[in-house]
Protein backbone atom coordinates (compact mmCIF):
# COMPACT_ATOMS: atom_id res chain seq x y z
CA UNK A 1 0.00 0.00 0.00
CA UNK A 2 1.97 2.48 -0.83
CA UNK A 3 0.39 6.08 0.52
CA UNK A 4 2.10 7.25 2.97
CA UNK A 5 1.08 7.42 6.87
CA UNK A 6 2.27 8.26 10.39
CA UNK A 7 0.37 8.08 13.18
CA UNK A 8 1.68 8.55 17.08
CA UNK A 9 5.12 9.80 17.82
CA UNK A 10 8.04 9.19 15.74
CA UNK A 11 11.65 10.75 15.66
CA UNK A 12 12.33 14.05 12.53
CA UNK A 13 15.27 11.03 10.96
CA UNK A 14 15.08 7.78 11.02
CA UNK A 15 17.42 5.17 12.37
CA UNK A 16 18.56 7.87 15.14
CA UNK A 17 17.50 7.85 19.14
CA UNK A 18 14.82 8.20 20.57
CA UNK A 19 14.08 8.53 23.53
CA UNK A 20 11.23 7.75 26.33
CA UNK A 21 9.89 10.40 28.90
CA UNK A 22 12.25 8.50 31.36
CA UNK A 23 15.36 8.65 29.31
CA UNK A 24 15.72 4.85 27.94
CA UNK A 25 15.56 4.05 24.29
CA UNK A 26 12.25 3.24 22.34
CA UNK A 27 13.05 -0.13 19.74
CA UNK A 28 12.94 0.97 15.96
CA UNK A 29 11.34 -2.36 14.03
CA UNK A 30 11.42 -1.93 10.44
CA UNK A 31 8.48 -4.10 8.67
CA UNK A 32 9.05 -4.45 4.86
CA UNK A 33 8.49 -6.35 2.17
CA UNK A 34 10.18 -8.10 -0.48
CA UNK A 35 13.50 -7.78 1.16
CA UNK A 36 14.30 -4.40 1.96
CA UNK A 37 13.06 -3.47 -1.53
CA UNK A 38 9.38 -2.56 -1.48
CA UNK A 39 7.05 -0.76 0.60
CA UNK A 40 7.75 -0.87 4.91
CA UNK A 41 6.84 1.24 8.05
CA UNK A 42 8.89 2.09 10.88
CA UNK A 43 8.05 0.76 14.46
CA UNK A 44 8.67 2.17 17.97
CA UNK A 45 7.92 -0.15 20.87
CA UNK A 46 8.53 0.13 24.33
CA UNK A 47 9.43 -3.04 24.94
CA UNK A 48 12.00 -5.07 22.90
CA UNK A 49 9.75 -6.70 19.78
CA UNK A 50 12.22 -9.37 19.84
CA UNK A 51 11.94 -10.60 23.51
CA UNK A 52 9.96 -14.52 23.47
CA UNK A 53 10.02 -16.70 26.14
CA UNK A 54 8.00 -19.83 24.71
CA UNK A 55 7.28 -20.98 21.76
CA UNK A 56 5.09 -24.49 21.18
CA UNK A 57 3.76 -26.30 18.02
CA UNK A 58 -0.26 -26.01 17.85
CA UNK A 59 -2.28 -28.80 16.14
CA UNK A 60 -3.37 -27.42 12.19
CA UNK A 61 -7.26 -26.81 12.11
CA UNK A 62 -7.91 -26.16 8.56
CA UNK A 63 -8.35 -30.15 7.80
CA UNK A 64 -7.38 -31.46 4.28
CA UNK A 65 -8.69 -30.40 0.93
CA UNK A 66 -10.67 -32.60 -1.54
CA UNK A 67 -10.32 -31.96 -5.52
CA UNK A 68 -13.89 -30.48 -7.77
CA UNK A 69 -14.82 -34.18 -8.60
CA UNK A 70 -16.43 -34.77 -10.34
CA UNK A 71 -15.96 -31.26 -11.96
CA UNK A 72 -19.10 -29.36 -12.00
CA UNK A 73 -20.33 -25.89 -11.30
CA UNK A 74 -21.04 -25.32 -7.15
CA UNK A 75 -23.34 -23.89 -5.08
CA UNK A 76 -22.70 -23.53 -0.99
CA UNK A 77 -24.43 -21.84 1.43
CA UNK A 78 -23.12 -19.99 3.99
CA UNK A 79 -25.86 -19.76 6.52
CA UNK A 80 -25.29 -23.05 7.13
CA UNK A 81 -22.11 -22.92 8.44
CA UNK A 82 -22.74 -20.97 11.60
CA UNK A 83 -21.73 -22.28 14.25
CA UNK A 84 -24.29 -22.59 17.30
CA UNK A 85 -21.62 -21.24 20.00
CA UNK A 86 -21.02 -17.89 21.73
CA UNK A 87 -17.46 -18.46 21.66
CA UNK A 88 -16.63 -18.92 18.33
CA UNK A 89 -13.41 -16.33 17.22
CA UNK A 90 -12.43 -14.92 14.06
CA UNK A 91 -8.96 -17.03 13.79
CA UNK A 92 -9.43 -19.77 15.38
CA UNK A 93 -13.18 -20.26 14.27
CA UNK A 94 -12.49 -20.30 10.49
CA UNK A 95 -13.67 -22.94 8.56
CA UNK A 96 -12.31 -24.34 5.58
CA UNK A 97 -14.23 -23.56 2.13
CA UNK A 98 -11.66 -23.87 -0.44
CA UNK A 99 -7.76 -23.60 -0.99
CA UNK A 100 -4.97 -23.94 -3.21
CA UNK A 101 -0.92 -23.87 -3.18
CA UNK A 102 -1.90 -19.47 -3.20
CA UNK A 103 -5.36 -18.72 -1.38
CA UNK A 104 -7.11 -20.50 1.73
CA UNK A 105 -10.45 -19.30 1.38
CA UNK A 106 -12.51 -19.43 5.00
CA UNK A 107 -15.59 -18.62 6.21
CA UNK A 108 -16.65 -17.55 10.56
CA UNK A 109 -19.55 -16.37 11.95
CA UNK A 110 -17.39 -14.82 14.60
CA UNK A 111 -18.51 -13.42 18.29
CA UNK A 112 -15.76 -13.57 20.76
CA UNK A 113 -12.34 -11.86 20.53
CA UNK A 114 -9.86 -13.93 18.96
CA UNK A 115 -6.50 -14.52 20.44
CA UNK A 116 -3.38 -12.14 19.70
CA UNK A 117 -2.64 -13.91 15.91
CA UNK A 118 -0.67 -13.10 12.74
CA UNK A 119 0.04 -14.99 9.31
CA UNK A 120 3.34 -15.24 8.11
CA UNK A 121 2.95 -16.95 5.31
CA UNK A 122 1.38 -13.77 3.37
CA UNK A 123 -1.03 -11.39 3.55
CA UNK A 124 -4.79 -11.55 4.48
CA UNK A 125 -8.17 -9.85 3.22
CA UNK A 126 -11.03 -10.43 5.71
CA UNK A 127 -14.55 -9.50 4.01
CA UNK A 128 -17.04 -8.28 6.33
CA UNK A 129 -20.19 -9.14 5.38
CA UNK A 130 -22.54 -8.46 8.33
CA UNK A 131 -22.36 -7.39 11.64
CA UNK A 132 -19.30 -5.15 13.32
CA UNK A 133 -16.57 -4.83 15.66
CA UNK A 134 -13.03 -3.92 16.13
CA UNK A 135 -9.32 -5.17 14.77
CA UNK A 136 -6.93 -4.38 17.07
CA UNK A 137 -3.49 -4.53 15.45
CA UNK A 138 0.33 -3.01 16.38
CA UNK A 139 -0.36 -0.12 14.23
CA UNK A 140 -3.14 1.00 16.27
CA UNK A 141 -7.14 -0.14 15.88
CA UNK A 142 -9.57 -0.31 12.96
CA UNK A 143 -13.63 -0.24 13.18
CA UNK A 144 -14.67 -2.37 10.95
CA UNK A 145 -19.02 -3.19 9.96
CA UNK A 146 -20.50 -4.87 7.09
CA UNK A 147 -19.11 -4.21 3.84
CA UNK A 148 -15.74 -3.40 4.89
CA UNK A 149 -12.36 -5.42 3.42
CA UNK A 150 -9.81 -5.57 5.87
CA UNK A 151 -6.06 -6.20 4.26
CA UNK A 152 -3.91 -7.25 7.11
CA UNK A 153 -0.21 -7.65 5.81
CA UNK A 154 2.11 -10.41 6.18
CA UNK A 155 3.15 -10.74 10.12
CA UNK A 156 1.13 -7.72 10.97
CA UNK A 157 -0.02 -9.05 14.66
CA UNK A 158 -3.68 -8.09 15.09
CA UNK A 159 -6.94 -9.93 17.11
CA UNK A 160 -10.42 -9.37 16.07
CA UNK A 161 -13.16 -7.84 18.63
CA UNK A 162 -16.67 -8.49 17.56
CA UNK A 163 -18.99 -5.66 18.97
CA UNK A 164 -21.75 -7.59 17.24
CA UNK A 165 -21.59 -11.47 15.60
CA UNK A 166 -19.38 -10.81 12.25
CA UNK A 167 -19.95 -12.90 9.31
CA UNK A 168 -16.40 -12.83 7.50
CA UNK A 169 -15.25 -14.25 4.50
CA UNK A 170 -11.66 -15.04 4.83
CA UNK A 171 -8.66 -14.95 2.21
CA UNK A 172 -5.35 -16.26 3.83
CA UNK A 173 -3.15 -15.78 0.59
CA UNK A 174 0.66 -16.74 0.27
CA UNK A 175 1.65 -13.45 -0.87
CA UNK A 176 1.06 -9.79 -1.40
CA UNK A 177 -2.80 -8.14 -1.34
CA UNK A 178 -3.15 -4.50 -2.89
CA UNK A 179 -5.10 -2.55 -5.63
CA UNK A 180 -4.65 -3.92 -8.89
CA UNK A 181 -1.28 -2.02 -10.44
CA UNK A 182 -3.20 -0.70 -13.56
CA UNK A 183 -4.80 1.52 -11.25
CA UNK A 184 -2.06 3.12 -9.64
CA UNK A 185 0.64 5.39 -10.82
CA UNK A 186 4.55 4.58 -11.46
CA UNK A 187 4.92 5.85 -7.35
CA UNK A 188 1.60 4.58 -6.01
CA UNK A 189 -0.84 7.05 -6.26
CA UNK A 190 -4.45 5.96 -7.63
CA UNK A 191 -5.18 7.06 -10.72
CA UNK A 192 -8.04 8.42 -12.06
CA UNK A 193 -9.57 5.47 -14.12
CA UNK A 194 -9.49 3.74 -10.61
CA UNK A 195 -13.06 2.88 -9.19
CA UNK A 196 -11.56 4.01 -5.97
CA UNK A 197 -8.46 5.89 -4.40
CA UNK A 198 -7.51 7.28 -0.98
CA UNK A 199 -9.96 9.08 0.18
CA UNK A 200 -11.48 5.83 0.55
CA UNK A 201 -8.90 4.05 2.53
CA UNK A 202 -9.46 4.09 6.00
CA UNK A 203 -6.29 2.99 8.36
CA UNK A 204 -5.05 3.25 12.06
CA UNK A 205 -5.09 6.78 13.32
CA UNK A 206 -3.43 7.07 16.61
CA UNK A 207 -1.48 3.68 18.36
CA UNK A 208 -2.76 0.93 20.01
CA UNK A 209 -0.84 0.86 23.60
CA UNK A 210 -1.54 -1.78 25.82
CA UNK A 211 0.39 -3.16 28.58
CA UNK A 212 0.87 -6.83 29.65
CA UNK A 213 3.60 -9.67 30.17
CA UNK A 214 4.14 -13.23 29.16
CA UNK A 215 1.10 -12.84 26.31
CA UNK A 216 0.55 -15.33 23.76
CA UNK A 217 0.50 -14.77 19.55
CA UNK A 218 -0.67 -17.48 17.64
CA UNK A 219 1.66 -17.06 14.38
CA UNK A 220 0.73 -18.98 11.05
CA UNK A 221 3.80 -19.98 8.62
CA UNK A 222 4.52 -21.70 6.11
CA UNK A 223 5.39 -25.04 7.98
CA UNK A 224 2.06 -24.57 10.38
CA UNK A 225 1.11 -23.17 13.69
CA UNK A 226 3.11 -22.03 16.49
CA UNK A 227 2.40 -20.18 19.78
CA UNK A 228 5.21 -17.57 21.11
CA UNK A 229 4.76 -16.26 24.56
CA UNK A 230 6.31 -12.78 24.57
CA UNK A 231 7.50 -10.99 27.88
CA UNK A 232 5.41 -8.07 26.91
CA UNK A 233 2.42 -7.15 25.54
CA UNK A 234 3.12 -6.52 21.05
CA UNK A 235 0.85 -3.86 21.42
CA UNK A 236 3.15 -1.35 22.77
CA UNK A 237 4.03 1.12 20.09
CA UNK A 238 4.32 4.52 20.15
CA UNK A 239 3.96 5.64 16.82
CA UNK A 240 5.30 4.26 13.41
CA UNK A 241 5.32 5.42 10.04
CA UNK A 242 5.67 3.97 6.53
CA UNK A 243 3.36 2.72 3.56
CA UNK A 244 3.04 -0.32 5.07
CA UNK A 245 0.34 -1.11 7.45
CA UNK A 246 -2.80 -2.93 7.89
CA UNK A 247 -5.99 -0.89 5.43
CA UNK A 248 -9.89 -1.09 5.12
CA UNK A 249 -11.59 -0.46 2.02
CA UNK A 250 -15.80 -0.72 1.96
CA UNK A 251 -17.50 -1.80 -0.68
CA UNK A 252 -20.38 1.18 -0.91
CA UNK A 253 -16.99 2.91 -1.72
CA UNK A 254 -16.48 1.31 -5.11
CA UNK A 255 -17.30 3.34 -7.72
CA UNK A 256 -19.13 0.65 -10.81
CA UNK A 257 -17.76 1.09 -14.43
CA UNK A 258 -20.31 0.54 -17.20
CA UNK A 259 -20.99 1.10 -20.30
CA UNK A 260 -22.99 1.37 -23.46
CA UNK A 261 -23.24 -3.00 -23.90
CA UNK A 262 -21.76 -5.25 -21.09
CA UNK A 263 -18.41 -4.41 -19.26
CA UNK A 264 -16.12 -7.45 -18.55
CA UNK A 265 -15.92 -8.65 -15.13
CA UNK A 266 -12.37 -7.02 -14.61
CA UNK A 267 -13.65 -3.67 -14.65
CA UNK A 268 -15.12 -5.06 -11.11
CA UNK A 269 -11.51 -5.72 -10.00
CA UNK A 270 -10.58 -4.00 -6.26
CA UNK A 271 -7.86 -6.42 -5.09
CA UNK A 272 -4.93 -8.48 -6.66
CA UNK A 273 -3.20 -11.09 -4.87
CA UNK A 274 -0.48 -13.97 -5.73
CA UNK A 275 -2.89 -15.67 -8.54
CA UNK A 276 -5.84 -14.47 -7.60
CA UNK A 277 -7.98 -11.28 -8.08
CA UNK A 278 -11.08 -9.84 -5.95
CA UNK A 279 -13.99 -8.27 -7.72
CA UNK A 280 -16.71 -5.74 -6.24
CA UNK A 281 -20.37 -6.05 -7.89
CA UNK A 282 -22.50 -3.17 -6.62
CA UNK A 283 -25.68 -1.74 -7.67
CA UNK A 284 -25.59 0.08 -11.01
CA UNK A 285 -26.59 1.21 -13.73
CA UNK A 286 -26.52 -1.06 -16.28
CA UNK A 287 -26.03 -1.47 -20.05
CA UNK A 288 -27.46 1.49 -21.79
CA UNK A 289 -27.29 0.94 -25.76
CA UNK A 290 -30.70 0.10 -27.17
CA UNK A 291 -30.37 -3.20 -27.18
CA UNK A 292 -27.95 -3.94 -24.75
CA UNK A 293 -28.51 -7.78 -23.00
CA UNK A 294 -27.59 -6.02 -19.64
CA UNK A 295 -27.01 -9.87 -17.79
CA UNK A 296 -23.73 -11.53 -18.62
CA UNK A 297 -23.00 -13.68 -21.88
CA UNK A 298 -22.56 -17.31 -20.91
CA UNK A 299 -18.79 -17.23 -20.36
CA UNK A 300 -15.92 -19.99 -19.86
CA UNK A 301 -13.16 -18.43 -18.09
CA UNK A 302 -10.89 -21.08 -19.28
CA UNK A 303 -8.01 -19.90 -16.96
CA UNK A 304 -9.79 -19.20 -13.94
CA UNK A 305 -11.98 -20.85 -11.13
CA UNK A 306 -14.76 -18.28 -10.78
CA UNK A 307 -15.63 -17.86 -6.79
CA UNK A 308 -19.34 -15.31 -6.47
CA UNK A 309 -19.82 -14.91 -2.40
CA UNK A 310 -23.74 -13.17 -2.86
CA UNK A 311 -24.31 -10.81 0.01
CA UNK A 312 -27.07 -8.01 -0.42
CA UNK A 313 -29.80 -7.38 -3.27
CA UNK A 314 -31.28 -9.85 -4.97
CA UNK A 315 -29.98 -11.80 -8.06
CA UNK A 316 -32.26 -11.82 -11.23
CA UNK A 317 -29.64 -13.55 -13.38
CA UNK A 318 -29.66 -16.42 -11.23
CA UNK A 319 -33.77 -16.38 -11.02
CA UNK A 320 -33.94 -20.13 -10.52
CA UNK A 321 -30.77 -21.57 -9.44
CA UNK A 322 -31.78 -21.65 -5.75
CA UNK A 323 -28.69 -18.93 -5.04
CA UNK A 324 -29.48 -16.31 -2.72
CA UNK A 325 -27.91 -13.93 0.25
CA UNK A 326 -25.52 -15.79 1.56
CA UNK A 327 -24.68 -17.96 -1.04
CA UNK A 328 -21.36 -18.55 -2.78
CA UNK A 329 -21.11 -20.35 -6.07
CA UNK A 330 -17.92 -22.06 -7.87
CA UNK A 331 -17.11 -22.45 -11.61
CA UNK A 332 -14.73 -23.91 -12.22
CA UNK A 333 -12.42 -23.96 -15.42
CA UNK A 334 -13.16 -26.49 -17.72
CA UNK A 335 -17.26 -25.51 -17.40
CA UNK A 336 -18.81 -22.70 -19.43
CA UNK A 337 -21.85 -20.72 -16.92
CA UNK A 338 -24.20 -18.20 -17.50
CA UNK A 339 -27.74 -16.50 -16.98
CA UNK A 340 -30.61 -19.15 -16.02
CA UNK A 341 -33.12 -19.68 -18.45
CA UNK A 342 -34.86 -16.96 -19.46
CA UNK A 343 -33.02 -14.07 -17.41
CA UNK A 344 -31.77 -12.79 -20.79
CA UNK A 345 -35.08 -11.85 -21.64
CA UNK A 346 -36.09 -10.68 -18.76
CA UNK A 347 -33.36 -8.44 -18.37
CA UNK A 348 -34.11 -6.65 -21.48
CA UNK A 349 -34.85 -2.98 -21.08
CA UNK A 350 -33.88 -3.02 -17.74
CA UNK A 351 -31.57 -0.35 -16.52
CA UNK A 352 -30.71 -1.00 -13.20
CA UNK A 353 -29.06 -3.62 -11.22
CA UNK A 354 -29.84 -3.78 -7.43
CA UNK A 355 -27.22 -6.27 -6.41
CA UNK A 356 -23.43 -6.74 -4.15
CA UNK A 357 -21.31 -9.41 -4.40
CA UNK A 358 -18.03 -10.15 -3.97
CA UNK A 359 -16.04 -12.10 -6.68
CA UNK A 360 -12.73 -14.64 -6.19
CA UNK A 361 -11.28 -15.52 -9.22
CA UNK A 362 -8.15 -17.87 -9.02
CA UNK A 363 -5.75 -18.78 -11.76
CA UNK A 364 -5.39 -22.51 -9.97
CA UNK A 365 -8.05 -24.83 -9.59
CA UNK A 366 -9.48 -24.80 -5.98
CA UNK A 367 -10.15 -27.70 -3.63
CA UNK A 368 -12.76 -27.79 -1.42
CA UNK A 369 -12.88 -27.53 2.18
CA UNK A 370 -14.64 -29.51 4.96
CA UNK A 371 -16.65 -26.06 5.14
CA UNK A 372 -17.89 -26.63 1.29
CA UNK A 373 -19.04 -29.72 1.54
CA UNK A 374 -20.57 -29.14 4.66
CA UNK A 375 -23.08 -26.15 2.84
CA UNK A 376 -23.15 -27.68 -0.59
CA UNK A 377 -26.41 -27.45 -2.56
CA UNK A 378 -26.26 -31.00 -4.76
CA UNK A 379 -28.93 -29.70 -7.27
CA UNK A 380 -27.20 -26.55 -8.48
CA UNK A 381 -24.90 -27.92 -11.15
CA UNK A 382 -28.32 -28.71 -13.06
CA UNK A 383 -30.16 -25.82 -12.76
CA UNK A 384 -29.29 -24.89 -16.46
CA UNK A 385 -31.23 -27.87 -17.71
CA UNK A 386 -33.43 -28.47 -15.30
CA UNK A 387 -32.60 -32.53 -15.55
CA UNK A 388 -29.62 -34.29 -12.78
CA UNK A 389 -29.23 -37.00 -10.58
CA UNK A 390 -30.15 -34.70 -7.61
CA UNK A 391 -33.29 -33.09 -8.84
CA UNK A 392 -36.89 -34.36 -7.18
FE1 LIG B 1 -19.03 -15.71 -14.26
Amino acid sequence: MAYYRQVGEIPRKRHTQFRTPEGGLYAEELMGVEGFSADSALLYHRHLPTAIVDAVTVDETRGALAPNLPLKPRHFKTPALTWESSDVDAVTGRRTLFGNSDVVIGFVTATAPSPLYRNAAGDELLYVQSGEGVVETIYGALAVAEGDYVVLPTSCTYRVVPSQPMNILVLEATGHIGPPKRYLSAKGQFLEHSPYCERDIRGPVEPLSVDGEDVEVLVRHRAGLTRFTYANHPFDVVGWDGCLYPWVFNIRDFEPITGRVHQPPPVHQTFEGPNFVVCSFMPRKVDYHPLAIPVPYNHANVDSDELMFYVGGNYEARKGSGIGIGSLSLHPSGCTHGPQPGAVEASLGVDYFDETAVMVDTFRPLDLGEAALAAEDPKYAWSWARRGPDLD
